[in-house]
């Protein structure tokens, strides 16, 4: 099969990119708006860029309902801030039940009964139940089309970290103990560090 994605539905393109991109990390991102409320929803098109300044990225896509712009990007548009928390396996429930739909006044947090824990360098809290919080300013939005599917991506810089002392040794985070889940194509998820091997690098 070969194709050009502009020949493509978009949903079509879509199912190409989440099955060969994969596993992918799940940014678990809390905002708030310029009235207090709060939202917090999964999103997996998410990376690292930077170390020096430390730089991450994340991407919502326009809704594929209507292309209307998601709460989460919303949020960062207006209020210049974020926290991406870390989803282990412990809270992939909850992280999905913050994917629906919700109205924007919704509070995510209620609906999944997660925990906020105020942030120390941002307004939006953190999920007290993440092990790994970073807490971000927007650096930079670059919009991709105004249509259902196109992406926006949000630009972060890291304004603050916070690492569960338990997990964290000798300046590293002890992956296994992090308990990190990725997300496949469709429904399906993995447990990344169920299954590793060591290639070392010469
Ligand atoms: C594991 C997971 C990963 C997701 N990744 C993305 C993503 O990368 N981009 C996106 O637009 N939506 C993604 N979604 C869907 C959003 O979480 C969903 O549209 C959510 O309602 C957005 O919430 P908001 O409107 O409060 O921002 C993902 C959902 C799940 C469960």
């Amino acid at each position: 099969m070969d194709v050009k994605p502009e020949s493509l539905h978009w949903k079509d393109a879509y199912k190409l990119m989440i099955g060969s991109i994969l596993p992918r990390p799940i940014a678990f991102v809390s905002t708030i708006d310029e009235k207090g409320a709060v939202n917090l929803a999964p999103f997996s098109f998410f990376t690292a860029i930077s170390a020096e300044p430390m730089m991450i990225c994340v991407s919502p896509m326009r809704k594929g309902t209507d292309g209307s712009k998601k709460d989460t990007l919303l949020n960062i548009e207006k209020t210049k801030e974020f926290v991406i928390n870390i989803v282990s396996e412990q809270i992939a429930e909850q992280m999905n039940r913050c994917a629906g739909d919700f109205d924007p006044e919704v509070d995510e947090f209620v609906q999944s009964g997660l925990t906020k824990e105020k942030s120390k360098s941002v307004v939006p809290p953190r999920v007290k139940e993440s092990l790994v919080h970073l807490e971000c300013e927007l650096h930079d939005v670059l919009h991709f089309g105004e249509k259902a599917g196109s992406g926006s991506l949000v630009i972060g810089k890291v304004k603050h970290i916070h690492v569960d002392d338990a997990l964290f040794y000798e300046g590293k985070i002890d992956s296994e103990q992090l308990k990190p889940i990725g997300r496949l194509a469709g429904h399906m998820y993995t447990k990344p560090m169920t299954d590793t091997f060591e290639i070392i690098r010469r």
